[in-house]
């Protein structure tokens, strides 16, 4: 199966925020307020990146005082919609990049808490690898990994056409897209990062998974 080039997954992703002019503005998602538990932990001065961040709801919520948070996204109008928000944080920076370059070029043991919402979906399984080698490379010792994935529990699993194991394309949709159960968030925790928690929401739709470098 073949997935789209880093410049068509990013024209996929900057056509929906065109369709959607509102979208990921607004109210933090409620993943915020469950990572808050292990983010509040942190020491400060924190620095948190918020990976595919959208315009930066939750990114924006999180930074203030003793909280730096960069906020990295490929699609080049949610940066834009971010950045055009009024009264921005100082401590909060829009990045516009994909996350997988963004990730190798950020220095090793620097960060306190990679903050992943609904993004790693779209990855093929050597890419899901490279993420969780880069998350265990640049978290400081103590840091947390905290991210959502839907699951296969959603009803939106079983729709479209499977293309590999629980990766899923769904008309009008152009991308593969991955729903998650538990063997499958395990390719998320490289060598030096350990579960803290992983638990489904209520309706079963997403996972919240927490993992913390050792
Ligand atoms: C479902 S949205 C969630 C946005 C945000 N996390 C929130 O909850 O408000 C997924 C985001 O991931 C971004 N994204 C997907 N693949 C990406 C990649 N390879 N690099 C950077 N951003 C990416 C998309 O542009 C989109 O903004």
């Amino acid at each position: 199966m073949s997935y789209p080039t880093p410049a068509q997954r990013r024209a996929i992703s900057d056509g929906y925020y065109a369709r959607n002019p509102q979208r990921f503005l607004g109210d933090p998602s409620p993943f915020l307020g469950w990572a808050r538990r292990w983010l509040d932990t942190l020491p400060r001065p924190t620095l948190v990146l918020d990976l595919g961040s959208g315009p930066g709801r939750d990114a924006r919520a999180l930074s203030g005082p003793g909280v730096r948070v960069r906020a990295i996204d490929h699609a080049p109008l949610a940066i834009a919609r971010g950045r055009a928000l009024p009264d921005p944080p100082a401590e909060l920076e829009f990045v516009e990049a994909d996350l997988l370059p963004a990730l190798a070029a950020t220095e090793t043991a620097s960060i306190d808490a990679v903050y992943a919402h609904v993004v790693y979906m779209v990855f093929s399984d050597a890419e899901l690898d490279r993420v969780a080698r880069e998350v265990a490379r640049v978290l400081r010792p103590g840091g947390f990994h905290l991210f959502a994935v839907r699951s296969t529990g959603d009803p939106l699993a079983a729709e479209g056409r499977e293309v590999a194991p629980d990766v899923r394309v769904r008309p009008p949709d152009t991308e593969p897209l991955r729903y998650f159960r538990a063997e499958t968030l395990d390719r998320l925790r490289a060598p030096g990062l350990a579960r803290v928690v992983a638990e489904e929401t209520p309706d079963r739709r997403v996972w919240y998974v927490s993992d913390r470098r050792t």
